[in-house]
């Protein structure tokens, strides 16, 4: 469902994303970990179509991303780090304005809409997007891709300001749409969400991925037991992190 080839991005001097090869299969999900600056959010936004690679390629779905944007963003649902949506909108309207765009204003839409505000808990589509908090808006942003049920969906760290709650529903909903015959993309820093959801993990570090595959065959690579040690230990930081723990 996910196709990348040597997918490389330069700006200026720096090399963001290094080469960087993967495959997601339907029925999986992939987490994509690393440090802050390691290529995560940048290599999100070539998958999705928002910026131009410098070199390599994009396949969703069977279609290079390039040559078909629309056909690709029209089967894709992203859920980007910062929830870009028009502020002098009242929820509801953004919510109405996404089943335009995506010509997807049916009536089985409007029902997954109202199942997805119900168990979001979500009761505030009255007031402004301006007024909202940044889980309230998280949550808005997850119903509107999650209603239009795209094949494939891409999430930047999209548990960051949700709640306990929203997180557990989020993880259960993202679990069955794999198992529904999708395939998700999401990036974290958040080592349980990748434990829990993952059916495989790639970790990248300077744009560059260091190690990829089940937790357990990262266990076995790095020769730790705790996806905490294993980060640390195949980012190459078990010096840093000593370092720093000195000086405290
Ligand atoms: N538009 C840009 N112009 C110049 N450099 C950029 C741009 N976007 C990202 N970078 C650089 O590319 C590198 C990777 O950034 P990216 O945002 O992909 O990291 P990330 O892995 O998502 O980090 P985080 O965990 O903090 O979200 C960083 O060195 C960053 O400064
Ligand atoms: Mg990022």
């Amino acid at each position: 469902m996910i196709s990348v080839k040597s997918l490389t991005k330069v700006f200026g001097e720096k090399v963001a994303v290094d080469h960087i090869n993967i495959h997601v299969k339907q029925g999986e999900i992939y987490a994509f970990l690393g440090p802050n600056g390691a290529g995560k959010t940048t290599t999100l936004k070539m998958l999705t179509g928002v910026m131009r690679p410098t070199e390599g390629e994009v396949h969703i779905l069977g279609t290079n991303i390039l040559r078909n944007p629309v056909k690709v963003k029209r089967e894709i649902g992203v859920v980007p780090d910062e929830p870009k949506m028009y502020p002098s909108l009242k929820g509801w309207e953004f919510l109405e304005f996404i089943r335009k765009v995506y010509r997807s204003d049916d009536k089985e839409t409007r029902v997954r809409m109202e199942n997805l505000l119900d168990i979001f808990g979500i009761n505030y589509l009255d007031r402004y997007i301006f007024e909202m908090s940044h889980g309230m808006k998280q949550k808005l942003m997850l119903v509107s891709v999650l209603m239009r049920k795209p094949k494939v969906i891409f999430l930047d760290e999209p548990s960051v300001g949700l709640d306990v709650i929203a997180t557990a529903v989020l993880k259960e909903l993202l679990k069955k749409h794999a198992t529904g015959g999708g395939a998700v993309f999401l990036t974290t820093h958040i080592l349980d969400m990748a434990q829990d959801l993952a059916d495989r993990v790639g970790i990248i570090n300077e744009g560059r991925i260091v190690a990829e595959g089940t937790v357990d065959e990262l266990r076995k690579i790095a020769g730790r037991k705790e996806l905490e040690e294993i980060f640390i230990k195949l980012t190459g930081n078990e010096e840093r992190l000593r370092e720093m723990l000195e000086k405290l």
